[in-house]
């Protein structure tokens, strides 16, 4: 791999290939779309399943200590009085009174209209909850929010999955999903928008024990984003200052990425301590405690939190990934993403619309796609084709050229390294798997034969 652009790329750089790549679109875009709203294209929803993909295997699958849970958006309206959305999940407001636009007080740099430079008002708070009405009655009685985190669902969930699943301290619930939040103002393309996904985990713990697994999830999910190839300079740990907690978190830290903006959040680490299931045994008059059979105690565990934004993942995966590389006379743009985050792993090119070709590259793409993610394309020039899939980030191009009538034989040109092998059409599905699973691209199956690139 050639050296990689330092820092990431502007972020019009990556909307415009986001937006020619059919990567992410505004939503709604024939109207003029809709603030703070997004669409993924059909490479976006790839790339995006991907990585929630492997959340899930990182977080549920590979661990015995956790479950996972598919909760419902719309809740109880009770369970947002008992977290405290009701009251306090709110931002500052201030309002133009020129031109009546709003903004978030906390992040204007003046005290001035940013758009007109009038006055002003006082900052008043705006609860970020949207809400609608459950039922064909708009009545008080019938308001429901839209949840603003997955988390809640989780909480309120605590007694049924450990009567239904026998879980002993520590473990935790996961929970991947939509969350919405009327954010004041919106920006930075799909970093901060009003509909959103959210992966979040809830890890239970006996009291007394949660310094340490706080430091086990910070370092497991810091792990995470490096094993799928977010780079190490490119990630930092932010401690929220003692004073500036919430009464209930113990410790917070947050996952920072370096985005076109500069350091921001991409996804937080709480000590909640036992507030939530409190809150919640006390709203509902259910009990949340947990029966220690090993000291023949009842309490309520602690809980650790490690909470991402599958939207900031997808940003942050992109710009990691994104570099433009200096290729004979032109610059090429590629994407070089971690072969598990790939949105499509395989791209199969006949080198001409030729029917004896086509016919030959047709079944070759039958092989691979029964166990990889392919790609057919037989459009434009060869040199095209493989720059589309580079910006897509297709770790791996196959293409079947005349000879291949002749000798059985395909070509396989690797995304980074641009390096290409010949292999058996036989073996072609098999060596593509082994080469995303991390076997080394040079090395040839029995039968291959390497190929010199003029
Ligand atoms: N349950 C804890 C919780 O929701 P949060 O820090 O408010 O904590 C967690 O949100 C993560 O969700 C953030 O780190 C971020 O990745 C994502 N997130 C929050 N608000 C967002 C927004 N408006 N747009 C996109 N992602 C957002």
């Amino acid at each position: 791999m050639s050296d990689r652009i330092s820092g990431p790329p502007s972020m019009d750089k990556l909307v415009s290939l986001c937006q020619r790549r059919g990567i992410i679109f505004p939503s709604s875009e024939i109207y003029g779309g809709l603030s703070g709203c997004w669409d993924y294209g059909p490479v976006g929803v790839e790339l995006k399943r991907n990585i929630k993909q492997a959340w899930w295997d990182a977080i549920v699958r590979e661990r015995d200590d956790m479950v996972g849970l598919d909760t419902s958006i719309l809740m109880n309206p009770r369970t947002w009085e008992a977290s405290g959305h009701v009251t306090e999940f709110s931002d500052p407001l201030v309002e133009c009174k020129n031109c009546h636009l709003r903004f978030r007080a906390d992040h204007l740099k003046e005290n001035r209209c940013p758009s007109c430079g009038g006055e002003l008002t006082e900052p008043m708070q705006f609860n970020l909850m949207f809400k609608t009405y459950a039922g064909p009655v708009e009545s008080a009685a019938n308001i429901v929010y839209l949840r603003p985190e997955t988390a809640q669902g989780m909480f309120v969930n605590f007694p049924n999955v450990v009567t239904t699943t026998r879980r002993r301290l520590p473990f935790g619930i996961a929970q991947q999903g939509k969350a919405f939040r009327n954010e004041i103002t919106t920006g930075n393309f799909i970093f901060r928008s009003r509909e959103f996904e959210q992966m979040e985990i809830e890890y239970f713990v006996k009291p007394g024990t949660d310094a340490e697994w706080f430091e086990h999830w910070l370092q497991t999910r810091l792990d995470w984003y490096i094993r799928y190839g977010i780079r190490k300079e490119n990630l930092e740990v932010y401690e929220h200052p003692r004073e500036k907690l919430s009464h209930y978190a113990r410790r917070v830290c947050d996952i920072m990425y370096r985005f076109p903006q500069g350091f921001d959040e991409l996804e937080g680490v709480a000590n909640r301590t036992d507030f939530d299931l409190t809150q919640h045994q006390k709203f509902s008059g259910k009990s949340m405690e947990y029966y220690d059979s090993e000291t023949n105690e009842h309490y309520i565990p602690y809980v650790i939190e490690p909470s991402s934004g599958v939207d900031r993942c997808v940003l942050a995966f992109l710009c990691d990934a994104y570099d433009e590389e200096p290729d004979k006379d032109e610059i090429r743009t590629v994407l070089h993403f971690h072969p598990d985050i790939a949105p499509v792993k395989v791209a199969v090119l006949p080198l001409s619309k030729k029917e004896n070709l086509n016919n030959c590259a047709r079944d070759v793409y039958k092989k691979i796609s029964t166990s990889i993610n392919a790609q057919y394309d037989d459009t434009q020039s060869i040199g095209r084709r493989y720059r589309r899939q580079d910006e897509i980030g297709t770790p791996y191009c196959v293409t079947v050229d005349f000879q291949s009538l002749e000798d059985n034989m395909v070509t396989i040109r690797e995304r980074d390294s641009m390096a290409q092998i010949r292999v058996p059409i036989a073996t072609v599905a098999e060596v593509l798997v082994k080469k995303l699973a991390g076997e080394d691209f040079a090395v040839l199956p029995e039968g291959g034969i390497p190929v010199t690139v003029k």
